[in-house]
């Protein structure tokens, strides 16, 4: 049994994520970007990470050659970026302020944390692939508030915490 697509989007929809955008570096050099909220910490001893990849997304093969991503968790502030590297289009970081990591992938100067991985595997995950990252950087903003994602919208949290 399975429930339908529906029912199931909805339910996962219910789940509210962080939004990041997850980079790498094309066999041309070039630098790519696709908005991901798969995104989660799998390991602390090896510091792992995942995210899994639509086998549809262009830039899929690129990511699977490349052997190295980062993760750059997005504020409330960068809900425009979010919405352009979720849009199909080349060149996504054209008209984006961004540095380049030591892995060589590109970052957001204003991420309010930046995870830089090497790619330790690569796991079949029905029309995603999940990929596991090795962190080999990781650095934070204090006080960024995060973009979250909610039943398929963008909200904002005031970062203040509760008992
Ligand atoms: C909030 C949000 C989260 C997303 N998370 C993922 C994700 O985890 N994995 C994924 O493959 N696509 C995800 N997407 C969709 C991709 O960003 C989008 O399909 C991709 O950028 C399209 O790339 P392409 O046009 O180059 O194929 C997400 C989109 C949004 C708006």
């Amino acid at each position: 049994m399975s429930p339908d697509s529906r029912a199931f989007r909805d339910a996962m929809g219910q789940f509210a994520t962080g939004v990041t955008i997850v980079s790498t570096v094309g066999p041309d050099g070039d630098g790519l970007g696709v908005t991901v909220n798969s995104f989660n910490s799998v390991s602390l001893d090896p510091p792992l990470v995942l995210f899994s990849l639509s086998r549809d997304a262009s830039c899929f093969d690129a990511y699977v050659a490349a052997g190295k991503f980062a993760v750059n968790v997005l504020s409330q502030e960068h809900v425009a970026i979010s919405a352009k590297f979720a849009t199909p289009g080349d060149s996504r970081w054209n008209g984006i302020a961004h540095e380049t990591g030591e892995t060589g992938c590109p970052l957001l100067p204003d991420a309010i944390a930046v995870f830089e991985c090497t790619t330790e595997a690569i796991h079949d995950g029905g029309d995603h692939v999940i990929f596991i990252g090795r962190v080999v950087r990781a650095d934070y903003a204090d006080g960024g508030a995060p973009l979250l994602y909610f039943r398929s919208r963008y909200c904002q949290v005031d970062g203040r915490t509760g008992g």
